[in-house]
């Protein structure tokens, strides 16, 4: 199945859990779900041979918010850049055997994993800013694993290692 196509309208499995609205908490922006997201699944699509390669793959997001987000003037939510790439990966045929989050907040951090966990990912959380929580998570990656970064935050500052 092409990455274009990942249903970004699932049910969220955990409603009352924390959402992402953006920095000013009134939504995130249209092009989060029609570039930022749609981007991220074709780099997985398109990789998705040299990904079958590898025993173990393992995606590392240490911006990784709750795994939901809420577009600006829309009533629902959608799913988050995590959640959204592990189901790609398995849509590509090379589901990501670790998905490792992180944030800066423990609640979205564990709504996130929780998401994850709800489709059978297998995931695991870090509560941290990412310049500390990076190493953890390096760490967390078996050796000869293939693993992929998507570094996310609200702002460039943050990228600093
Ligand atoms: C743009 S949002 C993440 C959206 C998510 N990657 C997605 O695609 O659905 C950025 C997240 O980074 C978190 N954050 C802010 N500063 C941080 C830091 N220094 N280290 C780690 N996380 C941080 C925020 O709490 C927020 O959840």
């Amino acid at each position: 199945m092409s990455a274009d196509i990942v249903d970004q309208l699932t049910e969220d499995p955990y409603p009352n859990l924390p959402v992402e609205r953006g920095p000013h908490g009134r939504g995130v922006g249209k092009w989060v779900p029609e570039e930022k997201h749609l981007y991220l699944t074709r780099y997985i699509n398109a990789t998705r041979e040299a990904q079958k390669k590898f025993k173990q793959r393992v995606l590392i997001d240490p911006f990784g918010g709750p795994g939901r987000i809420q577009v600006e003037g829309e009533n629902f939510t959608r799913d988050g850049g995590s959640v959204i790439a592990f189901r790609e990966s398995c849509f590509s045929g090379a589901p990501f055997t670790k998905v490792l989050v992180g944030d800066l907040d423990e609640s979205r951090a564990r709504a996130n994993e929780m998401r994850l966990a709800a489709i059978q990912a297998p995931a695991k959380h870090f509560v941290g800013p990412a310049v500390e929580t990076v190493d953890a998570m390096a760490k967390a990656v078996p050796f000869g694993a293939l693993a992929l970064a998507y570094l996310d935050p609200y702002n460039l500052e943050y990228l600093s290692f």
